[in-house]
């Protein structure tokens, strides 16, 4: 038997569990060249709600009907190439299907011996590399600045701040549980974390979070929140715009205040990017992210959901606010 995911339906608004399809395909038989792939990890990430829909991106649409795919750690269970032998352990992007074909191409063996293997889907994959590019290229954070981060406490986040203080700064972490804001002064060092469910008036926390003003806001979530920040930036300030989870689901486009105003008032930067810009640097940025982490200056949490089936709910439950860290699905 093996088991695959599919779009059913584009998603409206938030998704639920009716825009996925379960199917039972044939477990696949190998050719000269190929292996056989178990998966063992699965990312599920934010970015995948806008692959949902039709609209144009810097990645194309999944295809309705069509088995939805993601950051995943497999296992080599058959080989016909002689790169890879059974026991090997990749990651790629891959289909949420059990047993899948590959060639081999676009696949990165992974070790699990010094750190879990799901660590290359977080601290040292595409999160972590985003946090370290989005931070250094754009951020450009000088030790004694304040750098604020939203989505604190999730993969990204967590990363961004935790570089920051590498860096000699002062962090402030915003983040939806009073249990992730302890976390983040407690597991990951931030100087101030804030709960921006319980805090009523966002522009004021900041400011006393931050009593130098901001000079770098790594933005993950967007919306009222990066308003309340965007008001405390200084001159000269970075925004640095990784993401906009609070607007993913919105069917139509919120307005707010325009950015104009405090970009000229505080002759402020304001950049997006994706990680992607930075593949030729991907190496660099590795050895970086497991330096620190060899040096004890780095450390991860990441939120586990067992089973294939529980695939879709993990990728819902990003939009709640359920994990701490990194979200994976073990398998
Ligand atoms: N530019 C790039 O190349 C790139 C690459 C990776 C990720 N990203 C972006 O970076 C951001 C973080 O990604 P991640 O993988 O690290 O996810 P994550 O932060 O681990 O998980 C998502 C978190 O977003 C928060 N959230 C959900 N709905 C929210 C809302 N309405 N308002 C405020 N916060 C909300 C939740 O935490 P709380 O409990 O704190 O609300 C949730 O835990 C996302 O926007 C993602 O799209 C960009």
């Amino acid at each position: 038997m093996n088991k695959s995911i599919s779009l059913k339906s584009r998603p409206v608004g938030k998704p639920t569990l009716s825009n996925f399809e379960f199917k039972e395909v044939e477990k696949p038989q190998i050719k000269e060249g190929e292996v056989l792939l178990q998966l063992k990890f699965v990312s599920v990430d934010p970015y995948l709600r806008g692959r949902m829909s039709d609209a144009k991106s810097y990645i194309p649409p999944f295809e309705l009907d069509k088995t939805i795919s993601s950051g995943a750690i497999a296992e080599v269970v058959e080989s016909k190439n002689d790169n890879y032998k059974v026991g090997d352990f990749v990651s790629g992007h891959l289909d949420w299907q059990e047993y899948q074909v590959s060639e081999g191409k676009n696949l990165l063996k992974v070790d699990g011996s010094q750190v879990s293997l799901s660590a290359y889907l977080g601290v040292l994959g595409m999160t972590g590399l985003t946090a370290y590019f989005g931070l250094s290229e754009i951020g450009k954070p000088k030790a004694g600045e304040t750098i604020v981060v939203s989505g604190a406490a999730g993969a990204v986040g967590s990363v961004v701040g935790q570089i920051g203080k590498i860096l000699g700064c002062r962090v402030v972490g915003i983040a939806g549980t009073d249990e992730k804001v302890e976390m983040l002064k407690s597991k990951f060092g931030f100087d101030e974390a804030i709960n921006y469910n319980t805090t009523k008036d966002m522009q004021k926390a900041i400011a006393e979070a931050s009593p130098d003003g901001v000079d770098v806001y790594f933005d993950n979530v967007g919306g009222e929140i990066s308003d309340a920040v965007h008001a405390n930036i200084n001159r000269f300030g970075r925004v640095v715009v990784c993401g906009a989870i609070s607007m993913y689901n919105a069917t139509e486009v919120p307005m707010g205040p325009r950015v104009q105003g405090f970009l000229v008032k505080q002759s402020a930067l304001m950049q997006g990017f994706i990680v992607g810009n930075y593949q030729e640097k991907f190496p660099e940025g590795m050895k970086q992210l497991v330096t620190w982490l060899q040096e004890g200056k780095l450390t991860y949490e990441e939120t586990r959901v067992q089973g294939f089936d529980n695939i879709p709910n993990a990728f819902l439950q990003l939009f709640e606010g359920r994990n701490k860290g990194k979200m994976i699905v073990e398998i």
